[in-house]
């Protein structure tokens, strides 16, 4: 394999303000001053991986704009393949995020080029798929592509999906993913309103596993997380930190796992290692400028 990790997805710039508190409907308040920051799920998972020492690739569509340059630097500059990157056809994609006193995050995504990254991109890209190891996606590029993607993985290749902004998934995509990777909101939203998950995680990760992945991983902020397969359900401790700003943490938490399963790691030794890029990474501001280096993950 040429490419540890494919990350196919979303690169959005993060116009990001922090506030005490944010406005209720048809209030104002006033916050930071304005920081602009590269981000976008996809390419958040694609510089977390490249900056932890995996050889990586980024199949993803950004404007022919100041914001999609933006991009671009912070993707080279980590080291990831842009060869993939589109460019044109729409703006780049923005994502307004405002961050309050707890490190926590809101976020409103215009999705943009993203939008127009379609199923036949996918195929033109044929010979990435061919030469990766592993694919990783999420929800910020039409469904469609997501699609696509499921039915471009190589023979032998694993896919690692964590579906978000989350939206009900069929049942090719599903059983596709090795694993799904999910929040507490994102579980509840695939499991359906119908489905009495009930307030247990680990009925969830059992649930969710029923509807086909191979594998399932369940992210619980302060609690760690749980990995379930075939092999039956463990959980993973967290790590515990001081949060500044979470942005972005879960996509470098996905980026991680998705390389260290490629290495050979189990799901379990994979999640714990993920857990710990995850917590370097709500240590600092930005999503991408906040995502460590393999050293920094074994310095903390
Ligand atoms: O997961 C964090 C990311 O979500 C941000 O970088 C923002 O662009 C949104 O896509
Ligand atoms: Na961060």
């Amino acid at each position: 394999y040429d490419y540890d990790l494919l990350v196919v997805g979303s690169a959005n710039a993060d116009l990001v303000i922090d506030v005490e508190r944010r406005p209720a409907a048809g209030e104002t308040v006033l916050g930071s001053d304005l920081a602009v920051h590269p981000g976008g799920k996809g390419a958040n998972q694609a510089v977390a991986a490249a900056r932890l020492g995996a050889r990586t690739a980024l199949l993803a569509r950004v404007g022919d704009d100041g914001h999609g340059r933006l991009l671009l630097d912070s993707l080279r500059a980590a080291g990831v393949d842009t060869g993939g990157v589109l460019v044109g056809g729409a703006p780049t994609g923005v994502a307004l995020i405002t961050v309050d006193p707890s490190g926590d995050n809101s976020i409103v995504v215009s999705p943009g080029a993203n939008g127009r990254l379609t199923p036949r991109d996918v195929r033109a890209a044929a010979n990435l798929f061919r030469i990766s190891r592993v694919v990783s996606a999420q929800l910020e590029i039409p469904l469609e592509t997501v699609v696509e993607v499921v039915r471009s993985l190589a023979p032998g290749s694993r896919f690692v999906l964590n579906p978000s902004p989350p939206r009900p998934l069929p049942a090719e995509v599903l059983a596709a993913c090795d694993p799904l990777i999910v929040n507490e909101h994102e579980a509840k939203v695939i499991l359906g309103e119908a489905a009495g998950a009930g307030d247990e995680p680990v009925d969830w990760a059992r649930l969710l596993l029923a509807k086909g992945p191979k594998s399932v991983v369940v992210t619980l902020g302060s609690d760690g997380a749980l990995v379930a397969s075939a092999e039956g359900v463990a959980r993973i401790a967290s790590v515990r930190v001081d949060a500044v700003d979470t942005t972005g943490a879960g996509d470098s938490f996905t980026a991680a796992l998705a390389w260290k399963l490629g290495a050979g790691a189990s799901l379990a030794e994979a999640a714990a290692y993920a857990a710990r890029v995850g917590a370097v990474a709500v240590t600092r501001r930005g999503a991408q400028e906040s995502f460590p280096t393999a050293a920094e993950v074994d310095a903390l």
